[in-house]
C-alpha cells in the first residue's frame, strides 16, 4: 500500500531501525525493489532523483511507483530524491508521489529555511511528507556535483533551529558520507548523529551510504538514523551483471534476458541491505 515518508519514519524512528530508500529509473528496478521488500516483509522507499524523472518522465515514474505500492503487501513510499527547486516538487505533488525531497543545501541557512517552509505548506496541506537537507554532502548523485571542499557538515545548533522553524518531516544530515563510488573507505562522524538525533528528536536521514562499511551502517542506525539512501550499490549490481550476460551470451538479443541477471543481482543487494538497516520484519 502507498503509506507517507512520515508515518514511515516515525515508526522507524520510535522503534529505532531504518529504511531503505533505493533509487528507480526503469520497471526492473521498481520490480527488484518491491520483491525484496515483500520477500523481506520490509518497509520501503521508491524514491527518483530530478536525473530519474528526466530520463523516464515523471508520468511513467509517478504511475509505476503508485502501482507497485497499491499492489504491495508491503507499505511503500513513492519519493522524490533531492528536488532542488519549487517547480519540481509540485510537479510530484501533483503526480501522486507521497513524499518529497527539498534539498535546499545550495542556500544560506536563512535561504534553506524559506524554500523548505515554502515546500512544506503546500505538501502537508495536501498530505504530502517532506525530507529536507542540512549541510552539504559531498559527491555526485545525478545532475548535482558538490566538491570535497564544499562539502559541510551539519551543525546540531543550525538543525535544532531548522526543524523547529519549518517542522520538516525528516531531516537529511552531512556527517562524513559522499554520493557516489568512494575513493578511500568512508569515515562518518557518529558522534555528530548522536548529539543531532538528541537534539532534534526526529527521523534522520544518511545520504550516500553506497559503499559504506556494515559495520558503520549499523552504529548509525543505533544512533538515530532512519532513512538511508542507496544508488550507486544497485548501479554496480544492475551494470556488472548485464555486462557479464552480454560477455557470457555475445550473441543474445533478447531485452528480457539480458535485464532478468541484473533485476535478481540487484534483488539480493537489496535483501542484504533491508536485513543490515533492520527494516526486514517491520512491515
Ligand atoms: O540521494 C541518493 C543517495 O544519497 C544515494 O547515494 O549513490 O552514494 O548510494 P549513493
Ligand atoms: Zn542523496
Amino acid at each position: 500500500m502507498l503509506v507517507t515518508g512520515a508515518e514511515l519514519l516515525q515508526d522507524a524512528h520510535k522503534k529505532g531501525y531504518a529504511v531503505g530508500a533505493f533509487n528507480v529509473n526503469n520497471m526492473e528496478i521498481v520490480q527488484a525493489i518491491i520483491e525484496a521488500a515483500e520477500e523481506t516483509n520490509s518497509p520501503v522507499i521508491l524514491q527518483a532523483s530530478q536525473g530519474g524523472l528526466k530520463y523516464a518522465g515523471v508520468e511513467y515514474i509517478a504511475e509505476l511507483g503508485k502501482l507497485a505500492a497499491r499492489n504491495a503487501n508491503v507499505p511503500v513510499v513513492v519519493h522524490l530524491d533531492h528536488g532542488t527547486d519549487f517547480d519540481q516538487v509540485m510537479l510530484c505533488i501533483r503526480h501522486g508521489f507521497s513524499s518529497v525531497m527539498i534539498d535546499g543545501s545550495r542556500f544560506d541557512l536563512e535561504g534553506n529555511i524559506a524554500i523548505t517552509k515554502k515546500v512544506i505548506e503546500v505538501a502537508h496541506a495536501v498530505g504530502v511528507s517532506v525530507e529536507a537537507e542540512l549541510g552539504k554532502i559531498g559527491g555526485t548523485e545525478d545532475h548535482i556535483t558538490v566538491s570535497e571542499r564544499d562539502a559541510t557538515f551539519t551543525d546540531p545548533e543550525e538543525a535544532k533551529r531548522f526543524v523547529d522553524e519549518t517542522n520538516v518531516d525528516s531531516l537529511a544530515i552531512a556527517v562524513g558520507t559522499a554520493h557516489g563510488v568512494y575513493k578511500g573507505e568512508p569515515k562518518l562522524d557518529f558522534d555528530r548523529i548522536k548529539v543531532i538525533k538528541e537534539i532534534t528528536d526526529m527521523p534522520l536521514v544518511l545520504h550516500g551510504s553506497s559503499g559504506v562499511p556494515d559495520e558503520a551502517i549499523k552504529k548509525a542506525v543505533s544512533l538515530g538514523i532512519n532513512k538511508i539512501n542507496i544508488d550507486t550499490d544497485l548501479r554496480m549490481a544492475f551494470a556488472n551483471a548485464v555486462k557479464q550476460f552480454v560477455k557470457e551470451n555475445p550473441d543474445n538479443i533478447d531485452p528480457r534476458k539480458i535485464l532478468a541477471p541484473a533485476k535478481a543481482a540487484m534483488k539480493e543487494r537489496i535483501v542484504e541491505k533491508m536485513k543490515l538497516f533492520g527494516s526486514a520484519g517491520r512491515a
